[in-house]
């Protein structure tokens, strides 16, 4: 019997590559453009797999296309509107990458605040911290309180690390959890005004779009830090970069951008804020359990006619 047929598109983890290789005929298309599948792809492709990205049109042009594995818990780069109106399943990677990316949440605030990058590149160039003009960090964690915005599966990790830490914490989301003790506010607007800290780690969805401004950063205050290891999305970049020049807020500390792999010259520019290229999840086990958990929602699908971890909307 001939093996069904995958369609990996764009940059893949060599791992999901390993792991279908032996279940499926592999189609690799350098990106996931629409102009690059051929008649005799189109024919065949039954699944297909991408790092977060799987836009409507290449979809479209795939009409035996029935499971779309996502390399990633957020799966904003899948069409998933597309996907539901033509029954396409989509699954994701979830709980995998919660304790890194909550580990890495937490470095990111440490080295926003204790300037800890900074201190290793004076140490480089072969200074010590009692020569010359050695800057201390302006800011420190104690005394501050958390506000997290997002207590989902990872929010919640990331809860209790800070909890770990001897700080209070509190959060936003849609609707109060039951299952916890942080402190509720049923408004961003409500938390900022309580917190001096934010941590964003919220899905891009079109309620949250750029709903970090100017207001919500303004109450955080000049103490203020923002760290946001969600989507760039959430976050108004220029009024970001207003606050942090005009000493709004203290400090930010960022893993995405608005427009990957892009970053403003205005934040690239600013010495109080800490800028990671999207790796809160980028350790080799994480992404492995990643590739592993993508690589068995497409197997399990076609042999047992059920993914692992769908999507909620499909
Ligand atoms: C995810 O899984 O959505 C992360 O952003 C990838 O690191």
């Amino acid at each position: 019997m001939s093996k069904v047929s995958i369609l990996t598109a764009g940059k893949v983890h060599p791992r999901v590559i390993e792991r279908l290789q032996p279940h499926f005929d592999l189609i690799r298309l350098d990106r996931p453009d629409p102009a690059l599948v051929t008649p005799e792809i189109a024919g065949k492709v039954r699944g297909a797999t991408g790092f977060n990205g799987m836009p409507a049109d290449l979809m479209a042009a795939l009409p035996h296309l029935e499971i779309v594995a996502n390399f990633g818990v957020g799966y904003d780069g899948v069409n998933v509107a597309h996907a539901a109106a033509n029954n396409i399943m989509v699954t994701n990677t979830p709980d995998v990458l919660n304790a890194e990316v909550a580990d890495t949440t937490l470095g990111l605030l440490i080295n926003t605040i204790r300037l800890l990058p900074r201190a290793e590149t004076w140490l480089r160039e072969g200074s010590w911290e009692k020569d010359g003009a050695f800057m201390l960090s302006p800011l420190s964690l104690r005394g501050r309180s958390v506000g997290i915005y997002g207590l989902g599966r990872i929010g919640l990790e990331i809860a209790q690390r800070v909890a770990a830490f001897n700080l209070p914490v509190s959060y936003h989301t849609r609707s109060e959890r039951k299952d916890v003790s942080y402190r509720y506010y049923p408004s961003l607007e409500a938390l900022a005004e309580a917190v001096d800290t934010l941590i964003c780690i919220v899905p891009k969805t079109p309620e949250t779009h750029k709903t970090i401004n100017a207001d919500i950063l303004k109450r955080l205050g000049p103490n203020g830090v923002l760290i946001n290891v969600g989507r760039g999305w959430t976050v108004d970049e220029e009024a970001l970069a207003d606050a942090l020049e005009n000493k709004v807020i203290a400090a930010a500390g960022l893993d995405v951008f608005q427009d990957e792999p892009h970053v403003p010259a205005r934040l690239i520019a600013l010495d109080n804020a800490c800028l990671l290229p999207h790796v809160a999840s980028a350790s080799v086990p994480t992404r492995n359990a990643m590739a592993d958990l993508t690589a068995e929602n497409l197997i399990s699908w076609f042999e047992k006619g059920r993914p692992v971890t769908p999507v909620p909307e499909t």
